[in-house]
C-alpha cells in the first residue's frame, strides 16, 4: 500500500510540548556554590527558556522537586502531557533506578542537562543512570546547558515530525 503524505496544511500543526525537569538543590541556584552553578537562579534560568520556547514555537512546562518519588510522578504524567523531556536531575542522575525507570516507561525523547561539567568534578558525578537512556547529554554551559537541551529537544521534535 502506498500511503501519500499530507499536505502541509493538513498535517497536525499543535505546537511540540516540553517539559523541564529540575531535581534536588536546584531550587537554590544562583546561591548555591555560584563557582560551579553560577550566580542566575532558577527563576532567570526559566524566563530565558520561555523566551527561547516562545521563539522556537515549543509550549514549556517547568517542575522542580527535592523528592525522587514527585519526580518520578511528574515524568509518569508526562506521558500524557509532553512531547520531549529535558532533564537536570541533580544529584539523582547518579543515584536514581526509579528515574531512569520512569523516564524508560515514558517512550519519550529525553535530553540529560548539567549546569556543571559532571566530568570534570568528583569521580561520582561521572557516572549518570540517565544518559543511556536519553538521546544525548549537555553538561558544563552554566545556565545555557538548559537553552542548548530545549534546542535539542525542538530539534529531535521537529525531525520527527
Ligand atoms: C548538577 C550536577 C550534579 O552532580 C549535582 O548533584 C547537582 C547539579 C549540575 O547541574 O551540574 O545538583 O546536576
Amino acid at each position: 500500500m502506498v500511503v501519500k503524505p499530507k499536505p502541509r496544511n493538513l498535517r497536525k500543526q499543535t505546537a511540540s510540548r516540553v517539559l523541564i525537569l529540575h531535581g534536588p538543590n536546584l531550587n537554590l541556584v544562583g546561591t548555591r556554590e555560584p563557582g560551579v552553578y553560577g550566580r542566575e537562579t532558577l527563576a532567570d534560568i526559566e524566563r530565558h527558556l520561555h523566551e527561547l520556547a516562545s521563539e522556537l514555537g515549543v509550549a514549556l512546562e517547568t517542575f522542580q522537586s527535592n523528592s525522587e518519588g514527585k519526580l518520578v510522578d511528574r515524568i509518569q504524567a508526562a506521558r500524557q502531557s509532553a512531547d520531549a523531556i529535558v532533564i537536570n536531575a541533580g544529584a539523582y542522575t547518579h543515584t536514581s533506578v526509579a528515574i531512569r525507570d520512569a523516564l524508560l516507561a515514558t517512550d519519550l525523547p529525553v535530553i540529560e542537562v548539567h549546569l556543571s561539567n559532571t566530568y570534570k568534578r568528583e569521580a561520582f558525578r561521572r557516572r549518570s543512570l540517565i544518559v543511556d537512556v536519553a538521546v544525548g547529554q549537555i553538561v558544563g554551559f552554566g545556565a545555557d546547558s538548559y537553552l542548548l537541551g530545549l534546542r535539542a529537544a525542538a530539534a529531535v521534535l521537529a525531525r520527527r515530525k
